[in-house]
């Protein structure tokens, strides 16, 4: 049947109605609407003009449903940051880029037409080690949050300066490259007086609209990566969130950011029982081996008739489970794929990012026993680590950092 045939009474084709559901099934506010006749353009502006909320307690960008692309970009400071410098960069930087989440061009815009479709943005600030150094020059020594600790190094790790440490963080992410590129190019103009690009760690999941929100996404060993992670608000207080108790950092979270090269040729090579049995899922579903659907509660007690794990002691997923203990923390893992190194290999990765209260008593020990032996360490190899405090959020009128610059 021709694209003529399928048009329907209204006039739609078939073409407009696989993106206009395609679209539509990414958002609640729409997804009724599939399997109805609604123009492309609606659909379009939908996902073009959505905004997340910039001011509140905490920073967007963690909790927030994970956008299509993100970018950690990290600065290192010029000589001339101070706590001063610093505290008036964040001022500007903080109301630039709340603009900028609602579709509104910053004051110093120089493309001022490249921040109309906002299309979820989030831009969420993050602060180093070296801030609270004690030759850092900034005063900022007695500050540094209970927990936010230099990790040590793993046997595994191959870590390369470039994708490494870092002063300040701009975390950029939306569901649209184009929105994404002109904010960093932007942030990185408004606090160019105070500090210059270190690296900048360009990561996606999946396109809006491809698959429902609710569904857990996938990475690019093909499976599902996320399932195991905190969600409700009691959970974030009690794991994500720093607590009253942390004084200036109240409504801060500690990131990890690890680059993780995969190696996709060696995995590849494997058969599907073998994927399977790596992480303890199946790939089909998502499942645990030890359920049928996705979020079912994994059974590690299950064996099988050899009295063996159905869950395999070597799994990714048993050696990393935490449970609802104290090292709980929030993954929010972005693909990268950065074509091919000169011999032909794949260039392509994780950009895993873990938020907690306290990195070394949450992400440390589970890194911990993934270095002592994880399966998965066959075919990864961490070759880059930052660690950065998520700054808490501020109200209008504020700026992000006031609590510990204000
Ligand atoms: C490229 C590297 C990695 C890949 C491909 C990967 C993949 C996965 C997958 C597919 C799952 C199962 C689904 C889920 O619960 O989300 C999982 C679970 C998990 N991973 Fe990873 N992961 C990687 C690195 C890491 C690292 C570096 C850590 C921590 C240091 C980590 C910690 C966890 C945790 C805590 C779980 C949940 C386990 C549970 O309680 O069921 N992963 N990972």
């Amino acid at each position: 049947m021709g694209e003529r045939d399928s048009r329907s009474d209204a006039g739609i084709t078939r073409r407009d109605l696989f993106w206009g559901a395609g679209i539509a099934v990414g958002s609640a506010a729409i997804g009724d609407r599939v399997g109805q006749v609604v123009r492309t353009t609606e659909f379009e502006t939908v996902v073009g003009s959505a905004i997340e909320p910039f001011y509140g307690e905490h920073q967007a960008g963690v909790r927030t449903g994970m956008q299509a692309h993100g970018v950690f970009v990290a600065y290192s400071f010029s000589t001339n940051c101070n706590s001063e410098t610093l505290a008036g960069v964040l001022r500007v930087a903080t109301s630039e880029a709340e603009r900028l989440t609602r579709g509104e061009p910053g004051l110093s815009d120089t493309d001022p037409e490249l921040a109309a479709n906002p299309a979820r943005l989030t831009i969420t600030f993050g602060l180093g080690h070296t801030v609270f150094a004690v030759d850092s020059g900034m005063g900022l020594s007695s500050q540094r949050p209970i927990g936010f600790d230099e990790l040590p190094a793993f046997s595994f790790d191959r870590l390369e300066p470039t994708w490494s440490e870092g002063d300040l963080l701009v975390h950029v992410a939306a569901d649209d490259p184009l929105t994404v590129s002109h904010a960093v190019r932007h942030m990185t103009r408004v606090v160019s007086s105070i500090a210059k690009p270190h690296y900048a760690q360009r990561g996606f999941v999946r396109a809006q609209g491809v698959a429902p929100l609710a569904d857990v996404p996938r990475n690019l060993f093909g499976h599902v990566d996320g399932v195991a992670n905190p969600t409700t608000d009691a959970e974030f207080d009690s794991h994500i969130w720093a607590g009253a108790d942390a004084g200036w950092f109240a409504g801060g979270t500690q990131l990890v950011l690890r680059r993780i090269s995969m190696k996709l040729p060696e995995w590849d090579t494997l058969g599907s029982k073998d994927k399977e049995e790596a992480i303890g899922r199946r790939l089909s579903t998502g499942a645990p081996l030890t359920g049928k659907s996705v979020h079912d509660r994994p059974d590690f007690d299950a064996v099988n008739s050899r009295g063996l794990g159905v869950i395999p002691e070597f799994s990714h997923m048993r050696r990393a489970h935490t449970g609802e203990g104290r090292q709980r923390f929030l993954r929010r893992p972005f693909s990268f794929d950065d074509g091919f190194f000169p011999d032909g290999t794949p260039n392509v990765g994780m950009l895993f990012a873990a938020y907690q209260q306290n990195t070394t008593e949450q992400f440390l020990p589970v890194q911990q026993t993934l270095a002592d032996f994880d399966i998965l360490n066959l075919w990864t190899t961490p070759i880059g680590s930052s660690q950065f405090l998520i700054l808490p959020g501020c109200d209008a009128g504020g700026f992000v950092g006031e609590t510990l610059l204000g």
